[in-house]
């Protein structure tokens, strides 16, 4: 009589849908309930017609779906107690004590808080009486399984988040299809691509795009820069070199921690080197369409595996995010996972950004 959620939170990302259909496929071959929890920690808060049974039926055809047919929502009711509590009755009502979370690190860090205070909610839950005592003391444990759905691939832990794959796929044709007509006019294109505060997409896709310049927020350029970015443009037209790419990390910033925007250095190309110059930002583009092959893939092996994950759960288990590390899928620690992310940023914050380069290559 195994009862498990599922739900998607924050930013939604190509992949998810296919984790969904393993979740619930394996769910079911194990002889679980499964249950989607719709538009993330807002259906969890909400209860009701937002907490619904998964059948295997109910996720056919979604493998090549992109988004998640479940709905995402960034959601402030659970950042507070009473919406909390009204999602550990919830959960309690529908006898569910498994859940899979499945977002990035905001999300999973609030599954791992929603777990630590598991306790005292069901206290407080018993006390007014809105949860009997024989139901807390038959949940009293909650098992948390996280999968990392971003297309920002910034999460410590993991080699790839879902819909990372996906979305650098988006980008590269985007650029593809930028090149054609840069060259064709013998312009200069900066193209803005997205990422939060990681420069993995931009990064990425400026190696995969001979890209002449890129500008990511872990390894800001060094004072002096915009003459260094004139010269190597003018070099290479002087070599023969029709067009210019530059890539922007939407989180890019200087030594000083300011932002570099794309209109800044659109600004400083078409004064200094007069150069047609024209901006491109991606946007949401970049989170739509449908998964890759290896985000499907992904999303499967990641899904399957927290199942079994949650089945093995003891008492004394700690919350664990599946990961992929050397293309095997391993459990790893939640908290340990979600600590080294913010100390990340924390890093970033205060301008250590070889410190944070480290903290992220190492994880
Ligand atoms: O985290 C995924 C992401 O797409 C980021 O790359 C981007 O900064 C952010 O979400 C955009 O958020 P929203 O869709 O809420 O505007």
């Amino acid at each position: 009589d195994r009862a498990m959620g599922i739900f998607t939170s924050g930013g939604d990302a190509q992949g998810m849908n296919p984790a969904v259909r393993a979740i619930v496929r394996m769910g079911i071959y194990l002889g679980c309930k499964v249950y989607f929890i719709h538009e993330g920690y807002q259906g969890l808060v909400d209860g009701g017609n937002s907490i619904r049974q998964a059948t295997w039926a109910s996720v056919s055809g979604i493998l090549d779906d992109g988004g998640t047919i479940i709905g995402s929502a960034r959601c402030k009711d659970f950042r507070e107690k009473p919406g909390r509590l009204r999602a550990a009755k919830n959960l309690i009502d529908h006898g569910i004590n498994n859940i899979v979370c499945i977002g990035g690190d905001g999300s999973l860090t609030g599954a791992n808080l929603f777990r630590k205070e598991w306790d005292s909610l069901l206290k407080e839950l018993v006390e007014t009486k809105e949860v009997t005592q024989e139901n807390a003391d038959k949940y009293k444990n909650l098992n948390i399984v996280g999968l990392v759905g971003s297309i920002d691939n910034d999460f410590c832990g993991t080699d790839m988040t879902i819909g990372a794959d996906s979305a650098l796929h988006r980008v590269m044709e985007a650029i593809d299809c930028i090149t054609t007509t840069a060259s064709s006019h013998q312009r200069c294109f900066v193209m803005e691509v997205m990422g939060r505060h990681c420069g993995y997409l931009a990064l990425v896709t400026a190696l995969g795009s001979d890209a002449d310049w890129v500008f990511i927020p872990e390894s800001p350029p060094e004072p002096g820069w915009e003459d260094q970015l004139c010269n190597k443009l003018k070099s290479t037209r002087e070599m023969g070199q029709r067009l210019n790419i530059i890539i922007l990390a939407e989180g890019a910033i200087d030594t000083e921690g300011r932002p570099i925007t794309s209109d800044g250095v659109k600004e400083l190309i078409s004064t200094r080197l007069k150069y047609d110059t024209r901006v491109t930002i991606l946007g949401h583009v970049q989170r739509g369409g449908c998964p890759s092959a290896f985000d499907r893939l992904l999303g499967t092996r990641m899904g399957t595996e927290a199942v079994l994950a949650l089945m093995e759960a003891t008492a004394t288990s700690q919350p664990v995010v599946i990961a992929i590390s050397g293309n095997q899928t391993v459990r790893v620690p939640l908290m340990q996972c979600v600590e080294k992310t913010l100390a990340v940023a924390q890093a970033m914050h205060a301008k250590k950004f070889k410190e944070a380069q480290e903290l992220r290559g190492r994880s």
